[in-house]
């Protein structure tokens, strides 16, 4: 195997789990980012985020792995750039590259010889051209660089195992010369390879979280209508997935998608259609559903209470999915204002997000350290994620603990059957509602 000097910008979830990876398949990678605190805390062999796996790599391969904020030196003498930066969306729905272009800046002023430049950063389709263009008529040192299009498929939570085990290293290349060497970069991954002009691989990697994000708000818009005909979800997402066509992931209805890409990535497409004059209405309706899904138990909820004023109100759960301490567009976001602002005593417990969730509600919620505390005397209780701590919890403490076993579970964590003989209301997503408690 040949080793590169890789270089890796951004130590988000993208960059770091790419640069530690990378390390771990046998490269000498620096990571580089802006924030000292952040580099001194990896040099201790810290993760900075929660994703499983992670800390153990940073250490095994702690002599391949450096970091630092100086990045003119880091990039200097690089053989291969990546650039692992956030493409948040702007207010208009579009990617903002303020972040890429930084560090395109940065490239140009410090390399001293021909490099590739790797952007695994979700950027619209002609981005790799324009930065490609940027870097090369801002270089000092008559260097050029070509830039490749690697997009990235981890998931949060996953993303070690995914990015170790991915199902396609998608690569878009101009030349044969940039083929070779990313080849040699990920030759020890032993993954198969889908090698594309750049525009294809940029379109890949949004038209992929597009197209989950749609057959998310299908299944939940399926759901919906289970719910008003009688039929059962979980039974339909089953007859449906064992279709191979169709397959059998993805289909789990909820509350809706949420996290960092798929609100951002449906919306940043949609808004590329609309620049080019061609409305993308699947990514649009695909959009519009789900903003209704994320508040769909407090429309239900108000069967029971036509406000929360004074109500003690239980919440299970509040990251965006389960073993990830993210909150970027958590469903959680969009429901906790409208119980606040009624006037609910929230109670939470989430084992991971809680200290993330106290930067945006530091006093308004009681934060919990365990189920039973969060439900004690609840009037009313919300499960926004699906951890194993709900999923795994004893359900007679709903009706043991509640003061009213009212119970909207947004992710569909029980089978409806387990409480049939529970004194409780049970009201999950695309099923049948179980209510033992008001007759
Ligand atoms: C997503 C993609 O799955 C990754 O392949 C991609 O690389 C990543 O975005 C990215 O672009 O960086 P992630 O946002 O970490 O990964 O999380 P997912 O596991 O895909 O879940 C996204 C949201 O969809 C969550 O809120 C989850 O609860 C929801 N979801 C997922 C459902 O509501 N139903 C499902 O059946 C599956």
């Amino acid at each position: 195997m040949k080793q590169y000097n890789i270089v890796v910008a951004g130590t988000g979830y993208v960059g770091l789990v790419t640069g530690v990876c990378l390390a771990e398949k046998g490269h000498k990678v620096t990571c580089v980012d802006v924030n000292q605190e952040k580099i001194d805390y990896m040099k201790k062999g810290k993760s900075p985020i929660y994703e499983k796996g992670l800390e153990e790599l940073m250490m095994k391969n702690k002599a391949r792995l450096d970091y630092t904020t100086d990045a003119y030196n880091a990039y200097k003498n690089a053989d291969v750039i990546f650039i692992g930066v956030g493409t948040p969306e702007k207010k208009d729905g579009s990617a903002n590259l303020k972040y890429v272009y930084e560090v395109a800046k940065e490239i140009s002023q410090s390399i001293q010889k021909d490099c590739i430049v790797v952007l695994k950063s979700t950027v619209p389709i002609g981005t790799n051209k324009k930065i490609e263009k940027f870097i090369n008529s801002n270089t000092k040192n008559n260097v050029k660089v070509e830039l490749v299009s690697n997009p990235e498929f981890l998931s949060q939570g996953t993303a070690v195992r995914d990015t170790l085990h991915a199902q396609r290293i998608v690569i878009g290349v101009k030349s044969k010369n940039a083929e070779k060497i990313m080849r040699e970069v990920y030759d020890a991954f032993g993954i198969e390879y889908v090698i594309t002009d750049r525009e294809s691989a940029e379109m890949i990697k949004y038209a992929s979280n597009d197209f989950l994000a749609l057959k998310i708000s299908y299944i939940n818009e399926i759901a919906n209508l289970c719910e008003i005909v009688g039929a059962n979800i979980t039974d339909v997402a089953k007859g449906m997935g064992l279709d191979s066509r169709i397959g059998n992931k993805f289909l789990n209805a909820g509350i809706g998608y949420g996290g960092s890409c798929f609100p951002k990535d449906t919306k940043a497409l949609n808004w590329l259609g609309n620049y080019y004059d061609y409305e993308l209405k699947t990514i649009k309706a695909a959009i519009e559903v789900n903003e209704n899904q994320k508040i769909k138990l407090i429309k239900k909820a108000r069967k029971y209470y036509e406000t929360f004023e004074g109500l003690n109100v239980a919440v299970l759960g509040l990251a965006f999915k389960p073993n990830t301490d993210d909150l970027r567009d958590a469903p959680s976001l969009d429901c906790m204002p409208i119980l606040l602002d009624d006037g609910a005593k929230v109670k939470a417990y989430d084992p991971v997000a809680e200290s993330n969730y106290k930067k945006i509600y530091p006093t308004e919620i009681e934060y919990c350290k365990s189920v039973e505390d969060t439900l004690k005397d609840a009037d009313i209780c919300f499960i926004f994620t699906e951890w194993d701590f709900v999923k795994n919890m004893d359900i007679d403490l709903f009706e043991k603990l509640m003061k009213k076993p009212i119970i909207l579970d947004g992710r569909n964590c029980f089978d409806t059957n387990e409480f049939k003989n529970k004194k409780v209301i049970y009201e999950s997503i695309g099923r049948k509602c179980v209510n033992n408690y008001i007759k």
